[in-house]
């Protein structure tokens, strides 16, 4: 893009592909020195950015891919505005308020003010970092006017975390200590993870939706537990829920659980507006149980709601347009239209868990489906006679446009590939039948295979060497 002399000009008339522009690679490391028409500077943008994979085919994600035609107005309608320019929208800073209030009640909050106390946050990465912090503070707070250190924080959480919480314990320096999962404890153990705690224990992190399982790990016998140990040791150990995906399922449709503000020690839930809360990315929330659980140090009050509201948060810009986002979805589906759409991922999330595990090559991680997301992996038996693996499936389905990932478990399994499917609003029971057709033609093709795949003989080279096989890449993260 930076022109020769004797290259052409662009002018009104040029052409996008009659342009020079198309001649030339798009820039790398230095800004062009010319500019250049909006029509050409589209077309290198937009042509940069096509989907490798239909996003609605894609089954690796949990972020939202669909949301109305209105929505997306009012979101696009919202594109230039600042959330933190609460002066200019402060009807935007009630609406944030306000759905945090909304998210709030759906998790049973016990706090009695008209504003709930919670932060808005870029997504449940950020949500979760701002409940491990204020976890951190409290803890820091009590044991100061205890006159005692305050130098080694530990968290207990499973091993099947997400990312998020390896970034909070090396960006805050926190120790992070690992339930490991087993093929028995397919869950966060509460005795195991009490066996972890200690006093320098700021908190447990229980997770809903575990990402690399769906399943949810048993927060009302870890709370009973806490309470038990609590009460034993003086320390006063709190939870703190990491529900990125749960948090927007269970309200719906396991209202009578037990998992949230109902349990003791449940002092701060977060999730992402922008999985099952059905918002374009990215979103997030946190909550407290009550305003006394935010530590002073991380709020910024503001009083122009006509109470005073504490304002949290690691970004000090952020898009307003996500807030428009989640309050419409709230207005448009009420508690029936998310109960439905919920319950229709499930129901599909299900039919599949019980299609694929019918399927002779393969069985499935658990006998049930909490979330619209669940894993599997191959017999043991048929492994030790086929020749190729989860990653051939993965690469097979992607012919036919399906994003299905295969990834080895967390440590302690991490020997144990599986396979993954989450299910979203966009993805019907007939999308599901040609997902399975195209499953089923994949095995029939790699069960013609006379050679093993480069994958199968890496993995057999690696379990001849030390039994186990590839090394714990983040892939189910
Ligand atoms: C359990 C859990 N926690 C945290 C996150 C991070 O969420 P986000 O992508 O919204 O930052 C995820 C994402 O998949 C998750 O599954």
């Amino acid at each position: 893009m930076n022109r020769n002399k004797e290259e052409k000009e662009t002018t009104v008339t040029t052409t996008v592909f009659g342009s020079e522009e198309m001649l030339h690679s798009a820039p790398v490391d230095s800004i062009p020195q010319h500019p250049t028409t909006p029509e050409i500077a589209y077309r290198m943008v937009k042509d940069e950015t096509y989907a490798q994979t239909q996003p609605r085919l894609n089954l690796a994600t949990f972020v939202t891919t669909y949301m109305d035609e209105y929505a997306t107005k009012l979101m696009n309608d919202a594109i230039a505005i600042n959330y933190i320019d609460e002066t200019e929208y402060p009807r935007v800073a009630v609406m944030c308020a306000k759905c945090l209030n909304i998210v709030a009640n759906l998790w049973n909050t016990p706090e009695k003010g008209k504003w709930k106390t919670g932060a808005i946050g870029i997504g449940s990465s950020e949500a979760c970092m701002l409940g491990g912090v204020a976890a951190w503070q409290r803890w820091k707070q009590r044991r100061i006017e205890q006159g005692k250190p305050h130098d080694k924080p530990n968290f207990v959480i499973s091993s099947a975390y997400q990312v998020v919480w390896e970034k909070f314990a090396q960006l805050w320096q926190i120790e992070m200590r690992t339930v490991p999962l087993s093929k028995d404890k397919l869950t966060l153990c509460p005795e195991d993870a009490i066996a972890l705690c200690d006093e320098n224990t700021i908190c447990v992190v229980p997770i809903m939706g575990v990402t690399w399982t769906g399943l949810n790990d048993d927060v009302e016998a870890l709370d009973a537990a806490l309470d038990e140990y609590n009460n034993r040791t003086g320390h006063e150990i709190p939870i703190h829920i990491d529900a990125a995906s749960g948090g927007f399922i269970l309200p719906f449709l396991e209202p009578q659980k037990r998992w949230d503000f109902r349990l003791k020690w449940v002092l701060s839930i977060s999730t992402s507006g922008h999985k099952y809360g059905l918002v374009y990315p990215g979103l997030g929330w946190v909550v407290w149980r009550d305003k006394k659980y935010l530590p002073g140090t991380m709020s910024f009050s503001v009083n122009y709601l006509g109470a005073e509201i504490a304002q949290v948060g690691l970004n000090f810009s952020r898009p307003a347009a996500q807030i428009l986002g989640q309050y419409y979805q709230f207005i448009r589906l009420g508690f029936e239209g998310y109960k439905a759409i919920q319950h229709n991922s499930m129901e599909v999330a299900k039919y599949l868990h019980s299609q694929i595990g019918k399927m002779h090559p393969f069985k499935n991680y658990s006998t049930e489906v909490h979330n619209p997301l669940f894993i599997w992996e191959i017999k043991q038996e048929y492994a030790k006679q086929c020749k190729w693996t989860l990653y051939d499936l993965q690469d097979k389905l992607k012919q036919n446009g399906w994003m299905v990932p295969a990834y080895t478990m967390p440590a302690n399994i991490e020997d144990t590939i599986v396979m993954r499917i989450v299910v979203r609003q966009g993805f019907s029971r007939d999308m599901a039948d040609q997902l399975l057709t195209d499953i089923q033609s994949a095995v029939a093709e790699l069960e013609k295979l006379q050679y093993p795949t480069p994958s199968r003989i890496a993995i057999e080279s690696k379990i001849k060497v030390k039994g186990s096989v590839f090394t714990h890449t983040g892939k189910g993260k």
